[in-house]
């Protein structure tokens, strides 16, 4: 079976066997079946953190599990209970959470991917991460085949981490997530995330006067996502294909004295450093490689994000990541690390 329409890079590579489930019941079944045994499994969401670099044998399970509902509101505290089906898309769910008027999500508009694959990477854009409104999630256990509940705290959420990509990697299959939202209608008592600085400014563009609403807010993120991240649509890609590095702060004072324009935000215990700038600053953004017009390389208008435009392989992106974490090694003395899951 060819991956090719599974994973947003594009790649052309095959899996031994191909399966969908709809409900954790089917999953279970497919789980059992004799020809499954001993068979290393690989089970997919919406392919867009996926980069494959070799074909894959053993059996892809496509998960397909779909519902969006409001399971319950809590007065006192104005907030409701919403939960997806892992197989909904995740920006399906944005949606829904603001015809619903909802608000808690839509930053993390236009996201890439399933709503199942959010919480393995604590999906994060804008000033928002999925833990921020993350209640629970059900998921069930592929030695047992029971399903059960984490708490946000067993979870154990980091920046673009979990436990599931951790010490409970391949153990588990999230089948839904239930996310805690604010149901108070804008205006009164809407607190819109604007701490990231692209959204006010592009609200003053988008001619939104104001306090935004969570439309406001979805249209502005929206709006700068088409403007600088391929559409997998048209371009082969993964979003971000490495990690934003933490360095010391004495290694930031040090980066700073050598390139005195180079961006940094505080975090806990360091300084994190945006990897696209290290990327652009040594000179690959936008690069082509490959025959005629080129086959792949590095996004034009974000450095942080490699890009298949068709007749590449798998190795050949892994190749040229392999060379720009050499490159900003050398030149700044950092590591970066790919954020992209690489088979
Ligand atoms: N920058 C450059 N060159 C570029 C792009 C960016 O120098 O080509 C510098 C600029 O200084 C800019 C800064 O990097 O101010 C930050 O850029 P941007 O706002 O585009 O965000 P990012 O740090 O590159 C992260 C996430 C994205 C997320 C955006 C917005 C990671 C690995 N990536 O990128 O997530 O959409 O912030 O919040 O944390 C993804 O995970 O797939 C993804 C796209």
């Amino acid at each position: 079976v060819s991956l090719r329409p599974y994973n947003t890079f594009g790649l052309d590579v095959q899996a031994r066997y191909f399966a969908r489930f709809t409900s954790a019941d089917e999953l279970r079944q497919l789980l059992q079946l004799p020809e499954l045994q001993g068979v290393e499994k690989l089970i997919l969401g919406g392919g867009s953190n996926l980069l494959f670099t070799q074909d894959f044998n053993g059996v892809v399970l496509k998960n397909e599990i779909r519902g969006l509902e409001i399971i319950s509101e809590d007065g006192d505290t104005n907030t409701a209970l919403v939960r997806a089906g892992a197989g909904e898309s995740w920006h399906g769910l944005v949606e829904y959470t603001l015809d619903q008027n909802l608000s808690g999500i839509e930053n993390l508009s236009l996201i890439p991917g399933t709503v199942g694959a959010a919480p393995l990477q604590n999906i994060g854009a804008y000033g928002a991460e999925l833990r921020d409104t993350f209640e629970h999630l059900e998921a069930l256990s592929l030695a047992s085949g029971e399903v059960r509940l984490f708490n946000a705290a067993e979870c154990g959420f980091g920046y673009r981490e979990s436990v599931f990509k951790n010490t409970l990697k391949n153990q588990f299959v999230v089948t839904a997530v239930v996310l805690r939202l604010h149901r108070k209608a804008h205006p009164s008592g809407y607190e819109p995330n604007v701490r990231y600085g692209a959204i006010t400014e592009t609200l003053a563009e988008l001619g939104i006067e104001g306090e935004p609403t969570p439309h406001d807010v979805s249209r502005a993120v929206v709006h700068i996502r088409r403007s600088k991240l391929p559409d997998p649509a048209q371009v082969g890609n993964a979003g971000s294909f490495f990690k934003n590095p933490e360095v010391s702060q004495a290694k930031f004072d040090q980066l700073k004295s050598e390139n005195p324009e180079i961006p940094g935000y505080p975090v806990p215990g360091g300084v994190k450093v945006p990897a696209a700038w290290l990327i652009e600053r040594a000179g690959w953004k936008g690069l082509r490689r490959g025959p005629g017009e080129g086959t792949h390389g590095v996004h034009d208008r974000q450095a942080l994000v490699l890009v298949h435009h068709g007749g590449a392989s798998g190795n050949d992106l892994r190749q040229l990541a392999e060379e720009i974490i050499t490159s900003v090694r050398q030149q700044f003395g950092i590591e970066l690390h790919p954020e992209v899951n690489i088979l």
